[in-house]
């Protein structure tokens, strides 16, 4: 049923993605007049707050987090704001909760920021209370689950409140305004789509680098690890667009419908064909950090860094590899998708002395957004001793194409989507089955081979295995 949310409830309303993104989200949008005036937002956690309590908190997370000149309005929308604390294993707060909440006048969105071992007695206790209602929708963060399984038994719990059209899974990357350009630049434009595939592509290569460590998330980063916190989610989501299949519309069945092909058919990864590594002491733009263990305060087998050679197994993709690789402590922070064309079939310019590099499609995430396509041009001359050939930039750089266009946080793109009941960003249950059924395979694989992760110096683009990984093939990682 389609409905504009005017109650959303926030589980996890004094956590570090409130703080750091919600909340900030949500007053940008109102900021902007993109909250409709009887959106009323409830906060619960287990912080004995009240309402006035949890705006001076909301206030503190704004000024620190929201840049000034997108805090306007800011005390109108501290003024939606009302807060329940509530302990989420017991079923006793939950009437209250719904008293809090009201009865809305249009529908309900859920948003649950919390520990996934919460997501089963919350969801008991909203059935309870009568908050799964049919104009309620549930929104989930990440992470959701440890590996299939477990992934599924949430997804159990929840179905068994919640259609799946009400069900909206979080993957921030989704949000992000490049990663949904990558969808117009292949499919708003003719001249990409005839040689998206084998017969034109070489390989591509996907990076997330970052230059942060364990960011004092000790408990929950030591048990995942670089492969379940970034590749299951975000680095498959950007492969998936890439890869899948032009979709008939942009809509949240179609698009998914393509999503999930991409992410079946990727095939079983190999002996070989991972690296692993977790970072020492180093140094990132000339300031000393610590390696993993010292921060951690102890030894660990978690990798923070991880390289992967995939490959689509499907006609368009066939003998394609997608190079994947992620880590903490890189030497900057760069999130690119590289399409490495072949080369033409024939030099024409080969007898004039003349060498090419094969065309190169560099589509920058983040911290810079661009694309940038390089091609061959002659250099300038009279060419008596030979024609030179020289690859230049067609750079388009999103900040200076749209300038005056506010660059939104990827959170105001999904809680406005999910206020309105727009499921396209969200990712689906197969999806996300199909991710972990991928990473699953890939865990199993170094239990049995006993990988461990190899050390890099922190500040450096991760152990030189993950280079010879990509170089055995001939190819260089793009730096
Ligand atoms: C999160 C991971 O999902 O994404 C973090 O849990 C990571 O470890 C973060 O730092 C990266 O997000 P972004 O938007 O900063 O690239």
């Amino acid at each position: 049923m389609n409905f504009t949310a005017d109650r959303l409830l926030l589980f996890g309303a004094t956590g570090d993605l409130a703080q750091r993104m919600l909340l900030p989200s949500l007053c940008a949008l109102d900021a902007d007049d993109l909250l409709h005036d009887d959106l009323r937002i409830v906060g619960t956690a287990r912080s004995g707050l009240d309402d006035h309590e949890f705006r001076n908190f909301a206030r503190e997370a704004l000024e620190k987090y929201l840049p000034a000149n997108r805090r306007g309005g800011m005390a109108d929308f501290l003024n939606r704001l009302s807060y329940q604390p509530l302990d989420a294993t017991t079923l006793e707060g939950y009437d209250d909760l719904a008293a809090k909440v009201g009865t809305p006048g249009q529908g309900l969105a859920i948003f649950l920021s919390t520990a996934p071992s919460l997501f089963g007695p919350t969801i008991a206790g909203l059935q309870h209370a009568g908050l799964d209602g049919a104009t309620t929708r549930m929104c989930l963060e990440k992470p959701l689950g440890t590996d299939l399984a477990t992934s599924r038994q949430i997804n159990d719990a929840v179905a068994g409140a919640f259609p799946e059209d009400r069900i909206f899974r979080i993957d921030h990357y989704l949000g992000k305004e490049t990663v949904q350009n990558l969808l117009a630049l292949r499919f708003a434009n003719l001249m990409f789509e005839p040689i998206w595939n084998a017969a034109h592509i070489d390989h591509v290569q996907i990076t997330v680098a970052e230059t942060v460590g364990l960011e004092g998330r000790v408990g929950f980063y030591d048990d995942a690890g670089a492969l379940r916190d970034m590749v299951q989610n975000h680095m498959l989501q950007l492969l998936a667009l890439v890869a899948m299949e032009p979709p008939g519309s942009f809509d949240a069945t179609a698009v998914r419908d393509e999503k999930v092909k991409v992410l079946r058919a990727l095939r079983r990864v190999g002996t070989g064909e991972t690296v692993t590594g977790q970072y020492r002491a180093g140094a990132i733009a000339g300031k000393a950090v610590p390696g993993y263990d010292d921060e951690l305060g102890r030894e660990s087998g978690t990798e923070t860094f991880v390289a992967i050679k995939a490959h689509v197994d499907n006609w368009r993709w066939k003998g394609v590899p997608f190079y994947l690789r992620t880590g903490k402590r890189l030497p900057h922070r760069v999130t690119e998708i590289v399409v490495q064309f072949r080369s033409v079939p024939h030099s024409i310019f080969a007898s004039k002395g003349a060498t090419m590099q094969p065309n190169r499609l560099v589509i920058g995430i983040q911290p810079e957004e661009n694309i940038t396509l390089s091609l061959m041009t002659k250099v300038p001359g009279l060419d008596r001793e030979g024609i030179r050939l020289r690859q230049v930039p067609l750079n388009i750089a999103m900040l200076d194409a749209f300038v005056g266009q506010h660059r939104r946080i990827a959170y105001e793109r999904l809680l406005l989507d999910l206020i309105e009941g727009d499921q396209t960003l969200f990712v689906r249950r197969d999806e996300v089955e199909a991710q972990w059924h991928w990473i699953d395979a890939i865990r199993a694989s170094w239990g049995e081979e006993g990988l461990t992760p190899k050390p890099y110096t922190a500040g450096s683009w991760g152990p030189s295995a993950a280079i010879a990984l990509a170089e055995r093939d001939g190819v260089s990682w793009h730096e």
